[in-house]
């Protein structure tokens, strides 16, 4: 028996209330920014008057003072109305959830000897909106975390598109990695970045955190060693509008942040901040046309949880402090605890790579992978004693 109880999803928003005649008006001014998921309605009544009505606000927005709403439109809404906003929790349940035209399934070792009957009754009952029904065949085991699948019914096609985050990411399931239930893991992350900050995506995929970061108006430096990502990834710049945005690498992390961190010599600096001027000309005004990574980076993704804790070290000795502007950028390191593991061992893991004390770690249970195998975040500021201090 299917327990539809386990797709049930909360999402904790905000929303603003309104007078129900001002509904139009105001839904016209925050087109984009509203609850926008399938068989949810954005506007929904006031239980506790007949003449107001609530708007619900997607996950974009982040913070009830409404900063990830451009100003202009708050300045509007403001001149019709005064302005409040709420906490708005939406439960999402099983027939919230749409579907691509790809049916994939995880058939367990009982049931394989009837997966081409199964597949042959999805694929028949639901075509056209279902055409292509495939398998997932053994555990990923490649350094790209692609997983293998065996198509069972209709087109030998992985190619898809998917929406999240208000972004479109175009895919191909047998090429690049992709996980929709990180979808919300993808969302907590950016909400934490702001318009103009510079972010460094160490095991980018095709993009789930460097799209949404970059159409908020981030530069993101983003890297994957599969180069069928990087090519997704680039595509997916280009769909979504963001290309002057994001600069793409195919390397392996370590060469990736390493490149980042050097600090060029006078002429090769010249250099490079000609082309930059040159090929940046649409970039966006938010983001520095001279960002620097060698100066400054707010923030470091690392998700590549089964091994991304192997990676710190290369931030050992990185950073030359005395070309250094302002903060030492966050670390978010992707992680798998095991039985055996605890966050202090995680933690002194992570302090051995770097040979230096991390204050204040963050750690964020994302979700459970499977019994005694949880996904969690580790956030910390990269210490100062990692860096390279010299005269
Ligand atoms: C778990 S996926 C995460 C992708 C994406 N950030 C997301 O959240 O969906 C890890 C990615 O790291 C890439 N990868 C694996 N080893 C790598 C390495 N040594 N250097 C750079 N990328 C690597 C894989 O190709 C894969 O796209």
């Amino acid at each position: 028996m299917l327990d539809t109880s386990k797709f049930q999803v909360e999402l904790k928003l905000f929303a603003i209330r309104l007078p129900r005649e001002l509904c139009k008006a105001a839904s016209d001014l925050l087109h984009g920014y509203m609850l926008d998921k399938p068989r949810t309605k954005p506007i929904t009544k006031d239980p506790t008057s007949e003449k107001n009505r609530y708007i619900i606000l997607s996950e974009k927005v982040q913070d009830p003072d409404l900063s990830d709403i451009p100003s202009e439109k708050i300045d509007e809404l403001k001149k019709l109305f005064k302005v409040e906003v709420f906490p708005y929790s939406v439960t999402l349940g099983y027939s919230h959830w749409g579907a691509g035209h790809i049916a994939h399934m995880n058939i367990n070792d009982e049931l394989l000897p009837y997966k081409d009957v199964i597949a042959k009754v999805i694929y028949d009952k639901n075509y056209p909106k279902i055409q292509t029904v495939v398998n997932k065949v053994g555990c990923i085991t490649n350094e790209f975390r692609v997983p293998k699948f065996e198509v069972l019914a209709g087109k030998a096609d992985m190619t898809t598109e998917i929406k999240q985050f208000g972004a479109t990411f175009k895919l191909d399931y047998g090429l690049v990695y992709w996980n929709s239930r990180l979808e919300h893991e993808h969302i907590r992350l950016v909400s934490q970045f702001k318009e103009g900050e510079t972010i460094c995506d160490m095991f980018a995929g095709i993009g789930p955190f460097v799209i949404p970061a970059a159409k908020k108006g981030c530069l993101v430096y983003a890297n994957d060693l599969n180069p069928y990502s990087v090519r997704y990834l680039r595509i997916n710049a280009k769909i979504n509008n963001v290309e002057d945005c994001v600069k793409t690498y195919n390397m392996d992390a370590r060469k990736f942040i390493a490149q980042l961190m050097v600090v060029p010599t006078c002429e090769t600096q010249c250099a490079s901040t000609e082309v930059r001027k040159g090929k940046n000309m649409r970039i966006k005004a938010s983001v520095s046309v001279d960002t620097k990574p060698w100066e400054h980076v707010d923030h470091v993704i690392m998700n590549l949880p089964a091994s991304a804790l192997q990676f710190i070290d290369s931030f050992r000795g990185l950073i030359r402090r005395k070309f250094w502007k302002g903060s030492l950028p966050w670390i978010h390191c992707y992680c798998f605890m095991k039985l055996t593991d605890t966050r202090e061992s995680i933690l002194s893991e992570a302090e051995s790579a770097l040979k230096a004390r991390i204050q204040d770690p963050v750690f964020h249970m994302v979700r459970s992978v499977a019994p005694h195998k949880d996904m969690y975040c580790l956030s910390f500021k990269l210490p100062e004693e990692a860096c390279i201090w010299e005269e």
